[in-house]
């Protein structure tokens, strides 16, 4: 696509699930018809709306304000901004204010934020009565396309990250665009390494349609709805045929068996955002294809020269303090791997590319292999 897009009407991309099916609305200044697509969805249900301290706000006086629009009762609960919510004492704070909230079964809780919010509230959603049904009103860019779709919800032991959780869909999705122009563009930049994903792992046409056209979606313009429904296509396809990862789901995992054992390195903290920690993770994967043979070299080259051009980082010595203990020691990132989800019975499993668009599942490779890797990836001179 070369001709520049204009905003258009709102974009409907529907999660296929059966009698769980919901919408997920995507467009400019689609908050306000939250309210009346609510009511329209659940007549006479309250509302209960989880969010954090930094999205209250600049968010929620509009949201509040478009259900009350619509008649619909509500309450808030705001937690702390940042993934220390996304633990066992966030998920009290935020169980027992919808308690105290009186939500009752056919209430509806509205998770407004980013991908901590999400999961944080749908899981509380999911165990609140054995189960009450939520919305989700992302607002990251991370959030908007990969986690308020595909139900997904959990917090963070201890131990590990995500390792309590329910599968939970939401009744609805209503990502407003125009939300994502307060987000820091660092912030922004690291949602844009899923949608990058979605072109890497299933879809080679939008990948080059990204290399074109990135400027207009950090920009805000029309580009920006377009990537958002087709990382949201792409996604909704997958859960329909695989809601609970038993199969071809794990290809969204793209990057982040790499990448989640480097968020563990840096503590979960500023130095890496989850999706630059995907964007080093996902050019990992791309090198890994590439030194097993099942890519070109110019492949992998060119999946790390489009997120090196926006500004992602894409190499391990990118990251922050990236001398400091547990990030430049192969097997310190080996043994964090060794705790990832993905793992089954000891074995490692990657998802790696038999071709730019097109990932596979690598369920069993050679760690000793993959130690030599990251060492060899290490040694690189920054
Ligand atoms: N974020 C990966 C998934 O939803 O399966």
């Amino acid at each position: 696509m070369t001709a520049p897009l204009k905003h258009s009407d709102p974009i409907t991309v529907d999660v296929a699930l059966g009698d769980r099916a919901y919408d997920i609305v995507i467009g400019r200044d689609v908050l306000p018809s939250l309210g009346g697509r609510v009511a329209a969805l659940r007549p006479g249900a309250r509302t209960a709306i989880v969010t954090d301290r930094n999205v209250a706000k600049h968010w929620l006086e509009k949201t509040e304000a478009s259900l009350a629009e619509a008649g619909i009762a509500t309450s808030r609960v705001i937690v702390e901004e940042g993934e220390g919510s996304k633990t066992y004492a966030g998920l009290e704070q935020v169980s027992e204010a919808l308690i105290a909230a009186k939500i009752e079964r056919n209430d509806l809780v509205i998770a407004l934020g980013g991908g901590v919010v999400g999961d944080l509230a749908g899981f509380a959603a999911a165990i609140l009565r054995r189960g009450v049904d939520f919305v989700q009103v992302p607002t990251s860019l991370l959030a908007q396309v990969d986690s308020s779709v595909g139900g997904k919800t959990g917090i963070n032991s201890p131990k590990g990250k995500n390792l309590l959780g329910a599968f939970h869909q939401p009744v609805l999705v209503v990502a407003d665009t125009a939300v994502l122009d307060t987000l820091s563009p660092r912030q922004f930049r690291a949602g844009y390494a899923e949608v990058a994903k979605y072109g890497v792992l299933g879809d080679e046409a939008f990948f080059a349609w990204l290399e074109t056209n990135h400027a207009d979606i950090f920009a805000g313009g029309a580009a920006r709805e377009h990537a958002i429904a087709t990382s949201c296509r792409a996604k909704a396809a997958i859960v329909a045929r695989d809601e609970r990862e038993t199969g071809e789901r794990a290809l969204l995992n793209l990057g982040h068996t790499f990448g989640h054992a480097l968020e563990a390195a840096t503590g979960f903290s500023d130095r890496l955002f989850h999706g630059e920690g995907v964007s080093v993770g996902m050019v990992l994967a791309a090198e890994l294809s590439a030194q097993l043979g099942m890519i070109a070299e110019q492949d992998a080259m060119r999946v790390r020269r489009h997120l090196a051009e926006v500004g992602l980082p894409t190499h391990l010595q990118d990251i922050a303090g990236f001398s400091q203990e547990g990030l430049a020691d192969a097997d310190a990132l080996m043994a964090l791997m060794a705790q990832d989800k993905k793992v089954k019975r000891g074995r490692l499993t990657f998802i790696l590319l038999g071709a730019v668009g097109g990932a596979v599942i690598a369920p069993d490779v050679e760690p000793s292999l993959v130690r030599d890797f990251l060492q060899a990836k290490l040694e690189r001179r920054a």
